[in-house]
């Protein structure tokens, strides 16, 4: 059964091109293009707009014909296709012209992901040289080069971090929303870059979605209005024939569409929803995102009732380029043309036939390119369109001044992090707040007063800055990473002690001296994409038990909370005197002090002014009733009203079955890859004779490979989980190379039970592609519970691994294998 379903998954994301589409009306060229038609739309019932013409200019225009006309089929391929910067070097693009690079949220500057201004403004000067050194036909065609900078140019150590966007969705003033956009982009520019993708245009429908913190509002108005403002600041006003100002970036408008509109929330999943509600809801924030000049477009990963939105040609051509006038470039999203039916992540002539511009393929550009060329050649991709292709991305180019002969003029990296910066970005932290309770004006807190700080969010950079956070799930900041930032606390303790008062952080919530007050900062930790869907809204972290202590002391108790989306906290509303929601902050933790503490001489502080841009749930369940509407937020002149709170969270039984997964889609449970005594952070990294690197199976960085080149032994480990009677070990896997030496494995634990030997189930495994293995657990451990196995080999072998879990046995127990 397990393995049934493993298949079905492998063959979905692995499968090659084996089944075509079927075929299309144009029957004289063999032209694929992908689910065409099956989701038949009005065109017509789309809202209008049109780019400026000031991206078409004619000059321009006859500039990149004549360009186009000079460049090889090879030239022309190669704009086509970005890789990914941890998958390419500068000497690769000697042979293959390759028109774009990114560097996607685990990759940095020469493999640091901690990299500084002057060392991304360095590798991205050196991989341009080589684009933009001329062919023997004179064509030089410098790449384009892109990062996700989505909350403030969040990939460097030190730059200015805003909220995300739940935050600024409450803020609820599209000027600031345009001065973020003009000092994110003076910060991208600063370390030589020249695009980003954002904004999310997302209209998140349904909050158990991972990613619904990349989106301002579930309300299509405030992300119609943040959308234009965040171009207008990232790109500034576009004018015929000249460049953007080198303090500027190229925006990207993602993710087309309705990334927010999949049932239950799944990311990457189904909108199903009718067209009138994609119009309606999930296109609002295009049209004005085009009319202000966005140069880029993201095909999001999602389908719309069942087709793959990379592959749709309504959608990507007749809606997004013709009924709404877009001239810029559409990117593909990772790998996300390899989900297409039909299609790999290394062969998809239907995504570019559907409308795409430019293939995201960060690790499978080299096969993706051959391929590609290939349909080009035999007209499976018309010229017409290959032109097209090329035309939207030299469009860009030339916009951005890449093509005028002297590329790269940005790289000012004295701004990145500047004062004035961070400024607005503690003044937006103040502005997202939104107050929810505040009873017997607990707050602000008094001049002189005793605060006690604690919970786990006060003192934490990673909680505070959530997802794209120096790395894609954020999970592995610590303080170092922002030498411009305050956490919380720190925001506290200062603003508490001018006002003359004391403040003491209690990291596990002990009271040394009684305070006046307490301030508990607590919420969820750092998640992106897929690792933060949730199955219902219930809000389980740590909080309640410490506002409850706290309040049985009698002391009033301040509650923060930080989270990427409304959640169910009855228990911690109901307990706490006040609840203020901070979403996910940021660097700038001083801007929640600068509401919650008034000044020496009881001056009132800045009040609140934010207001909820999603609706807050009574319940856990996807279908709850509302508690706070959208729009809600109380402040110091009117204390919010809370409507009367159920405590419980009335959870239908969900059930997971398929066992306790230890590592599954690549979360990780807490788990710990040790070797040598090293230990690899996200499952990553590399120490004598062993390397282990993340790769795509049926999503982003899902899988593990281990590869060793001499003898080593790796230790998964995790916290301790209890045992079934009768269970076993599963691993779903492939052998990519069959080991040269037994390879064997054992619980790392000081219960260890002798070793088993895989050498025989490995060896028959080799090559064959995904398989499930199950070893008894009583063949490793005699104990009750069970932290981690090692496995060990002397010599050359690469293991796969895309889960691990602890199941019910299905065989009699055999500890010799083979397994
Ligand atoms: C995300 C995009 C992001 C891209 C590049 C994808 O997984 O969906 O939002 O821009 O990766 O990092
Ligand atoms: C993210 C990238 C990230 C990758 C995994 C993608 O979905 O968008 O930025 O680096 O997955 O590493």
């Amino acid at each position: 059964m397990n393995v049934r379903l493993w298949l079905s998954v492998a063959t979905i994301a692995l499968g090659g091109c084996a089944t075509l589409p079927a075929p299309v009306a144009d029957t004289s060229a063999p032209v694929l293009v992908a689910d065409a038609g099956a989701a038949a739309a009005n065109v017509a019932a789309w809202p209008q707009a049109r780019s400026p013409s000031a991206i078409t200019d004619p000059a321009t225009e006859a500039a990149i014909g004549a360009l186009i006309a000079r460049m090889t089929l090879e030239q022309k391929v190669g704009q086509l296709i970005q890789a990914d910067i941890s998958a390419i070097t500068p000497a690769d693009l000697e042979r293959y012209p390759l028109g774009s690079l990114l560097a996607g949220g685990n990759s940095g500057p020469y493999g640091d992901e901690r990299g500084s201004a002057a060392d991304w403004d360095r590798m991205v000067r050196e991989f341009r040289a080589v684009s933009a050194r001329p062919g023997a036909d004179g064509v030089s065609i410098p790449l384009l080069f892109g990062v996700d900078a989505v909350h403030g140019h969040n990939n460097i150590p030190g730059a200015t971090l805003f909220p995300h966007n739940v935050g600024l969705g409450a803020a609820r003033d599209s000027d600031l929303i345009r001065r973020i956009g003009a000092v994110t982009a003076a910060e991208i520019a600063g370390s030589g870059i020249e695009w980003t993708f954002a904004p999310t245009l997302a209209v998140p429908q349904d909050l158990r979605w991972g990613r619904a913190y990349e989106g301002y509002s579930s309300d299509p108005a405030i992300v119609a209005d943040y959308s234009r403002a965040m171009v207008d600041g990232l790109q500034g006003t576009l004018v015929a024939g000249q460049q953007l100002a080198n303090t500027k970036v190229a925006a990207t408008a993602k993710h087309f569409l309705a990334d927010g509109g999949t049932e239950k929330g799944q990311d990457q999943g189904d909108a199903q929803i009718s067209e009138a509600e994609l119009v309606r809801i999930h296109a609002a924030g295009y049209p004005p995102a085009i009319d202000a000049g966005v140069l880029t477009v993201m095909a999001s990963f999602s389908s719309w009732n069942g087709i793959k939105n990379h592959g749709n040609r309504t959608l990507l051509t007749e809606v997004l380029k013709d009924r709404m006038g877009f001239a810029g470039l559409v990117v593909g999203d990772w790998n996300g043309h390899g989900q297409i039916a039909g299609c790999s992540n290394t062969d998809c002539p239907q995504s570019i036939n559907a409308g795409l511009d430019l293939f995201m393929a960060p690790d499978s550009w080299k096969p993706l390119y051959e391929s590609t060329l290939a349909h080009a050649r035999s007209g499976a991709i018309p010229m017409t369109r290959v032109e097209d292709a090329v035309r939207r991305i030299l469009r860009v180019k030339y916009k951005l001044g890449l093509m005028d002969g002297q590329p790269n003029d940005r790289g000012n990296h004295a701004v990145v992090g500047a004062p004035e910066h961070l400024a607005v970005a503690r003044e937006a932290v103040a502005k997202s707040l939104v107050l929810l309770k505040n009873a017997g004006s607990v707050l602000p807190i008094k001049p002189g007063a005793k605060v006690m700080v604690t919970g786990p969010g006060a003192d934490s950079m990673a909680m505070q800055s959530g997802g794209w956070t120096v790395s894609w799930q954020g999970t592995d900041v610590t303080r170092e990473d922002f030498p411009n930032g305050q956490t919380i606390w720190e925001g506290l303790r200062d603003a508490v002690g001018e006002a003359g008062g004391t403040a003491s952080l209690s990291t596990d919530g002990s009271i040394t001296q009684r305070p006046d007050v307490a301030i508990v900062v607590f919420g969820e930790t750092p998640y992106a994409e897929f690792q933060g869907d949730v199955p219902h809204l219930d809000f389980t972290g740590d909080g309640e038990t410490q506002i409850a202590a706290l309040k049985a002391q009698g002391i009033p108790v301040v509650a923060v909370f930080l989270s990427g989306r409304p959640m169910f906290v009855g228990p911690e509303l109901t307990a706490a005197d006040a609840f203020v929601a901070a979403w996910l902050p940021g660097s700038q933790g001083a801007g929640v002090a600068d509401v919650l503490v008034a000044g020496k001489t009881g001056t009132s502080p800045r009040d609140f002014t934010g207001a909820l841009s999603f609706a807050w749930p009574a319940g856990c369940e996807p279908d709850a009733a509302t508690l706070f509407p959208l729009g809600f937020g109380g402040n110091y002149a009117a204390a919010p009203t809370v409507p009367m709170l159920t405590t419980e969270c009335a959870l239908s039984a969900a059930g997971a079955d398929g066992g306790l997964a230890l590592y599954d889609r690549g979360l990780e449970a807490g788990i710990e890859a040790i070797a040598a005594g090293t230990v690899f952070p996200n499952l990553a990294g590399r120490v004598q004779n062993l390397t282990v690197a993340g790769f795509d199976v049926a999503a982003q960085e899902d899988a593990r490979r281990f590869t060793w080149t001499g003898p080593a032994s790796l230790a998964l480990g995790w916290t301790a989980q209890p045992l079934p009677a009768t269970g076993a070990l599963e691993l779903q896997y492939q052998v990519a190379d069959a080991p040269r030496a037994p390879v064997t494995l054992a619980a790392a634990d000081s219960n260890a039970k002798g070793t088993v030997d895989l050498t025989a189930s490995l060896a028959l495994a080799a090559g064959k592609g995904w398989r499930t293995m199950q070893v008894p657990l009583a063949c490793l451990t005699d104990d009750s519970q069970l932290d981690g196995i090692a496995l060990a080999s002397d010599s050359a072998f690469v293991f796969d691994m895309v889960s691990m879990r602890i199941v019910a046995q299905a065989n009699e127990t055999d500890c010799t294998g083979p397994f």
